[in-house]
């Protein structure tokens, strides 16, 4: 395929280089199809990429850097907002007419932004803290160890799978600056008790971000639906801001997302503001200085294509994907939903005595339906998350068959066993006994890293190793793992 070994080698015809794109496309999952269920979100709505990559190629060196030379920028940078706004509970008319916003470019950027407004809304408190259910996005994490702030992590129940807002707010202390929850959490897909969470960070004096990064675009449409979705939005009192990614169910293409404040006083701290250098001031609302318009101009058109009528429509496809999922799980042995759904998540785990997991993950895997494990984690069970996207509903009746089918695969096949060293290895050492040469022997003996396929088609060795292992142990094995994947393959003689 291509010569990975050489550095920089002389150029290639166009369509040569786009070949070598497209037969490196070719190993990975397929984005479209209806059978992944993660990292893409697909409605299936024909000319709608066409449409996308269109829209893309005329502002992809547009740049974002500075809205007056680029005023198309702007003005659809603003609908943007203006849209994410009225999905969002706010707006004219609305209990929160004042809501303001800027787009990112995903949920990570706009949860770190949403840490940083509330952090430096209070330069006087010199240790700043934030609230976070254990089931928040790791990116609250990655907000406070970017940002120096400390994390308070309140567990959820395993029954619910919510914090406990009592909890929360005795969680709340003098310097917490931010309170967090999910509408829904991406693990489970379950919506947070939003208003009590709000009240209690109100009378604190705190902010409440609300991360509807995942189900901001899908929940308001199931409530129109008739289904039963909590208040979680501007209409609740105390919460201040909301993320919502217009690349998960939007379906623009990557490197789009909102972060809404409900008014301009709060957004203010969000801004960066540099004069004292020589070259040009600079003004920048997100982490970002260039930015391409490309996913702007993506995403812009995409929502003005589908609007309200086709999120409805989108929203009740999915709806109904999801429940023929969540039936298909109940109807095998062995197989227990985590929660029933009320957004676009199905998650289940297994019974006692039921399939391992991460064997199962890996059969239906080999029966062309990619699914993610999810390790256990503080008293809650190993699970298998599906996302679930416009784009599965015509494979909804395929689904319980094969998931029937590999249930019985993985009974037959029982857990992968580890070897007892490294299980002993994973569970007794400490971060910092990884070395990176240790890593590297473990990474060859699970196949991992080598040749033209960087990690094996069965990654329940893998995930079952990790799932032995503390978090703050797989954290390092991950770094490592991956560190091994990101290297190029130097060749002396270039
Ligand atoms: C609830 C939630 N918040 C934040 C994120 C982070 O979004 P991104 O991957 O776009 O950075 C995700 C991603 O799945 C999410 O589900």
């Amino acid at each position: 395929m291509i010569d990975e070994s050489r550095v920089l080698p002389s150029g290639v015809a166009a369509d040569v280089a786009l070949s070598e794109v497209r037969g490196l496309r070719s190993g990975d999952r397929p984005t479209h199809g209806g059978r992944l269920f993660a990292y893409v979100y697909d409605p299936a709505v024909p000319g709608l990429d066409e449409l996308a990559a269109a829209a893309h190629r005329e502002s992809a060196h547009v740049n974002g850097l500075d809205p007056t030379a680029f005023p198309s920028l702007l003005a659809m940078e603003n609908a943007l907002v203006g849209a994410a706004a009225r999905v969002l509970g706010g707006g004219p008319g609305t209990t929160a007419p004042d809501v303001v916003g800027s787009v990112t470019s995903g949920g990570t950027e706009s949860l770190i932004l949403a840490v940083k407004t509330a952090r430096d809304a209070h330069p006087e408190i010199a240790a700043p803290r934030i609230v976070v259910p254990s089931t928040a996005h790791a990116a609250f994490a990655k907000a406070a160890h970017y940002l120096r702030v400390a994390v308070d992590v309140v567990p959820v129940s395993p029954g619910t799978l919510r914090p406990d807002p009592a909890a929360m707010a005795a969680a709340i202390g003098p310097d917490t600056v931010l309170v967090a929850c999910s509408a829904p959490s991406y693990a489970h897909g379950v919506v947070d008790p939003v208003a009590e969470i709000a009240a209690a960070a109100a009378e604190a004096g705190a902010r409440c971000h609300v991360d509807a990064c995942f189900g901001g675009w899908t929940l308001p449409y199931l409530r129109r639906l008739g289904q039963s979705v909590p208040a979680f939005d501007f209409a609740v009192p105390g919460v201040t801001s909301i993320s919502v990614d217009l690349h998960k169910y939007a379906y623009a293409p990557k490197g789009v997302s909102v972060l809404l404040h409900r008014d301009a006083a709060l957004r203010a701290p969000q801004y960066f503001a540099y004069a004292d250098w020589p070259g040009y001031t600079m003004i920048n609302p997100v982490i970002a200085s260039t930015r391409s318009g490309g996913p702007i101009a993506a995403a812009y058109a995409t929502v003005r294509h589908l609007g309200d009528d086709g999120y409805l429509r989108l929203a009740a496809v999915t709806r109904d994907a999801v429940a023929g999922l969540a039936d298909a799980v109940r109807a095998v042995d062995g197989l227990r939903l985590m929660a029933e759904p009320e957004s676009t998540v199905v998650c289940f785990t297994a019974t006692e005595g039921g399939p391992d997991l991460f064997v199962l993950v890996d059969e239906l895997t080999a029966r062309g339906w990619h699914t993610q494990p999810q390790l256990t984690y503080a008293g809650l069970p190993a699970s298998v998350h599906l996302t679930v996207t416009a784009s599965v509903a015509p494979r909804v009746a395929e689904f319980g068959p094969d998931l029937a089918d590999a249930v019985a695969a993985a009974r037959t096949a029982g857990p992968v066993s580890l070897p007892p060293e490294l299980t002993a290895l994973a569970t007794s050492l400490t971060p910092d006994a990884l070395t990176p040469e240790l890593v590297a022997g473990l990474a060859a003996g699970l196949g991992l890293g080598a040749g033209d396929a960087p990690t094996p088609d069965r990654m329940a060795v893998v995930n079952t190793l990790l799932d032995a292992a503390p978090p703050a142990v797989r954290e390092r094995l991950l770094v490592e793992f991956v560190g091994l994947l990101q290297h190029p393959r130097w060749r002396v003689d270039d």
